[in-house]
C-alpha cells in the first residue's frame, strides 16, 4: 500500500511539530545549542494560533508597582484552584522575568512606559502582597503581545537556521516498544509522504477548542497531537478542564482581551448593573475567568441577560477615552466594529463566556518530558517524546488557568524543554531509521481515511460534535447533562466510522484536512466528557451544579485519560504540592474567597 506513495525520509535530532510561540521557542534553544532541528507545522508560523493572544504575558517584574515571583505563584496556585503542580508553578513564575527580558532582548516591540520600562497591566487574579492587593504583572506589547512575539521568534529561528517544513499535516507517532522516533507527516504542498526520524520529538500543537461550536480558538485548533498521543496508547491529562473566556463577542466568539477589563473595562446586565461587585465583591471584575464566566451565566439563567434574547452580557469600554483605546486596546477596538458593529468609545461590546482555553493535555515533568500511567504513584517518562504549550500539561493551569500564564507557559517551558533536549539528546550522527512497518501502519489508517466512502460528512458529524461539547460540557454541567453528553459524544464518535470523503486527491485537498482532524477531535471530546462526568465535584472552570463544592479528600488529583478499542479509560494521579524549592514553601488549599 505505501508503495502508492512518494515517501521521503528525513533525519535529525530533533523535530518539532508546531510552529506557535512554545514550538518557536523550543527551536531557538536547540538551533542555538547547534542541533540539527526541524520545525514542522501545519500552518505558516506567524499564522500560529499564538498571534491571536491579545492582553499579554505576566512576570513579576515590578515595572507598574512592587511585585514578586511568589506572590505570582500563590495567584497561579489559587487560579487553579489547587489542581496545579507547585513544582511547576514555582518554576514557572521564578522564571518569568529572564524570560520576558530575553523576549525583549530578542527583538519584541512591547508597549513602554514613560521612563520606558516595558508596560504592565492588570488582569484577572493577579494580585500583590498574597492576595492583598491588584498586581500590574502582564507584559504588554498594545493588545496584540502573541503577534508580536510570534514574529519575533520566527525571525530569530531563521537567523538560527532552524530548518522549517511548511504546511505539513502530521498523521502520526512512529512509536518502537514504547519509544518515539519521529513522525509522519503529509506535505500539503505537493503531496508526498515525510517521515522525520529524529531522537526526539517535542509536540507543540495546541489545543482543541475546535471541539466546540463556539471558540477562540482558530479552526486550525485541533488538538492534532494530543490525539496522536491518544492513538499511541498514552493518557491525555484533566482533560475535563476547559476555560471559558468572559469575553468573546457575541455571535462570532472573537476574542476580547481581558486587558479591557485590565485598563478599566466593566460588565453590566440589563439593569445597567455592575453585577460583578455582587459576586466578587474584592476582585470585581478582574476576578478569575472561571468565576467572572460563572457569574455571567448566572445573570443570564435569572433573566438578567441583554439583548433580545437575554442571552449576552455588556463590556463597557466608551469610558475609557479615546487616547487609552488608541495606544492601549487597538485591535479589539477593531475587533468590535469589524464582528459586533461596534465604536467602542461610544457603545458597549455584546460578549458571551466562549470556550478559549484547554487546561488539559499530554502530561509532562518540567523539562517537557511526557509521562505516561503512574505505576506505584511513579509517572514513568516516554522515551523520544517531549510536549510544551497548549498541548502539554505540565501541570501550571490546574483547573483554571489565569489570564497571560498562557504566554508564559509557551515561554518558558518552550524553552525548558528545547535546554533539557539539547542537554540529552546527542549531535553525534547515527543511522535513525527504524522499523518502516509502523510508517505503514500509518499511512494504512490515512488510506481508509482518504478512501472512506460512507454516507456521513465531515462537516455534518462535526457539527454534531460542536453542539454536543456546547450543550453538555459548558460552563455549568450536572449528572443527568454529562451522562446525556457522554452517550451522544460517543455516539457521533462511533459516526466516524461512516465517514465519506468525496475528494481522493493529495495536493491542498482540504476535505481530508478537516476530517483527519475531525477524528483528531473526536477524540478528545470523548476523553473531555468522560472526565467531566466521573469527577463528582467542582473546581474551577469544572462547575457542577450537584457537587457545587471542590473536593480535596477526594479529587485533589489529576485524571489521566486513554482510549481502549472505542472505550475511555481513565486513572488518577496525585497533584504535586512540594515546590522542589527551598526559598518558597508550599501553598496548602484555602476555602475560596473572591
Ligand atoms: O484576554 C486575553 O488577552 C487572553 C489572554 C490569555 O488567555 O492569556
Amino acid at each position: 500500500m505505501t508503495s502508492t506513495y512518494e515517501i521521503i525520509h528525513h533525519e535529525h535530532d530533533v523535530v518539532v511539530v508546531g510552529a506557535g510561540g512554545a514550538g518557536l521557542r523550543a527551536c531557538l534553544s536547540l538551533a542555538e545549542a547547534g542541533q540539527r532541528t526541524a520545525c514542522v507545522t501545519k500552518v505558516f508560523p506567524t499564522r500560529s494560533h499564538t498571534v491571536a493572544a491579545q492582553g499579554g504575558m505576566s512576570a513579576a517584574l515590578a515595572n507598574m508597582g512592587e511585585d514578586d515571583w511568589r506572590w505570582h505563584m500563590y495567584d497561579t496556585v489559587k487560579g487553579s484552584d489547587w489542581l496545579g503542580d507547585q513544582e511547576a508553578i514555582s518554576f514557572m513564575c521564578k522564571e518569568a522575568p529572564s524570560a520576558v527580558i530575553e523576549l525583549e532582548h530578542y527583538g519584541v516591540p512591547f508597549s513602554r512606559t514613560a521612563e520606558g520600562k516595558i508596560y504592565q497591566r492588570a488582569f484577572g487574579g493577579m494580585t500583590t502582597h498574597f492576595g492583598q492587593g491588584q498586581a500590574q504583572r502582564t507584559c504588554a506589547a498594545a493588545d496584540r503581545t502573541g503577534h508580536a512575539i510570534l514574529h519575533t521568534l520566527y525571525q530569530q529561528s531563521l537567523r538560527h537556521r532552524v530548518e522549517f517544513f511548511i504546511e505539513y499535516f502530521c498523521l502520526d507517532l512512529i512509536m518502537e516498544s514504547g519509544e518515539c522516533r519521529g513522525v509522519v507527516t503529509w506535505c500539503l504542498e505537493t503531496g508526498a509522504i515525510h517521515v522525520f526520524w529524529a531522537k526526539r520529538v517535542i509536540l507543540a500543537t495546541g489545543g482543541y477548542g475546535r471541539a466546540y461550536f463556539s471558540a477562540t480558538s482558530a479552526h486550525t485548533c485541533t488538538g492534532d497531537g494530543n490525539a496522536m498521543v491518544l492513538r499511541a496508547g498514552l493518557p491525555l491529562q484533566d482533560m475535563e478542564f476547559v476555560q471559558f473566556h468572559p469575553t468573546g463577542i457575541y455571535g462570532s466568539g472573537c476574542l476580547i482581551t481581558e486587558g479591557a477589563r485590565g485598563e478599566g473595562g466593566f460588565l453590566t446586565n440589563v439593569d445597567g448593573e455592575r453585577f460583578m461587585e455582587r459576586y466578587a465583591p474584592n476582585a470585581k471584575d478582574l476576578a478569575s475567568r472561571d468565576v467572572v464566566s460563572r457569574s455571567m451565566t448566572m445573570e443570564i439563567r435569572a433573566g438578567r441577560g441583554v439583548g433580545d434574547e437575554g442571552d449576552h452580557i455588556h463590556l463597557h469600554l466608551e469610558h475609557l477615552g479615546p487616547e487609552i483605546l488608541a495606544e492601549r486596546l487597538p485591535g479589539i477596538s477593531e475587533t468590535a466594529q469589524i464582528f459586533a458593529g461596534i465604536d467602542v468609545s461610544k457603545e458597549p461590546i455584546p460578549v458571551i463566556p466562549t470556550v478559549h482555553y484547554n487546561m488539559g493535555g499530554i502530561p509532562t515533568n518540567i523539562h517537557g518530558e511526557c509521562l505516561g500511567i503512574s505505576r506505584d504513584g511513579v509517572a514513568p517518562q516516554v522515551p523520544g517524546l517531549m510536549a510544551i504549550g497548549e498541548a502539554a500539561c505540565v501541570s501550571v493551569h490546574g483547573a483554571n488557568r489565569l489570564g497571560s500564564n498562557s504566554l508564559l507557559d509557551l515561554i518558558v517551558f518552550g524553552r525548558a524543554a528545547g535546554q533539557r533536549a539539547a542537554k540529552t539528546v546527542s549531535t553525534v550522527n547515527t543511522p535513525l531509521q527504524g522499523d518502516r512497518s509502523a510508517v505503514d501502519n500509518i499511512l494504512a489508517r490515512f488510506d481508509g481515511i482518504r478512501f472512506s466512502k460512507g454516507p456521513a460528512s465531515t462537516a455534518a458529524i462535526r457539527l454534531r460534535m460542536q453542539r454536543v461539547m456546547q450543550a453538555n460540557c459548558a460552563v455549568f454541567r450536572n449528572e443527568q447533562v454529562l451522562n446525556e453528553g457522554v452517550i451522544q459524544i460517543d455516539e457521533t464518535a462511533g459516526m466516524f466510522a461512516d465517514v465519506g470523503v468525496t475528494d481522493r486527491s493529495l495536493i491542498w485537498n482540504t476535505d481530508l484536512v478537516e476530517t483527519l482532524e475531525l477524528e483528531n477531535l473526536l477524540a478528545q471530546a470523548q476523553v473531555t466528557v468522560h472526565g467531566a462526568r466521573a469527577r463528582t465535584e467542582s473546581r474551577g472552570a469544572h462547575a457542577r451544579d450537584d457537587y457545587p463544592d471542590r473536593d480535596d479528600s477526594d479529587w485533589m488529583v489529576h485524571t489521566l485519560a486513554c482510549t481502549k478499542e472505542n472505550s475511555i479509560e481513565l486513572s488518577y494521579r496525585a497533584v504535586t504540592l512540594e515546590t522542589g524549592m527551598p526559598e518558597v514553601e508550599s501553598i496548602p488549599p484555602k476555602a475560596r474567597v473572591y
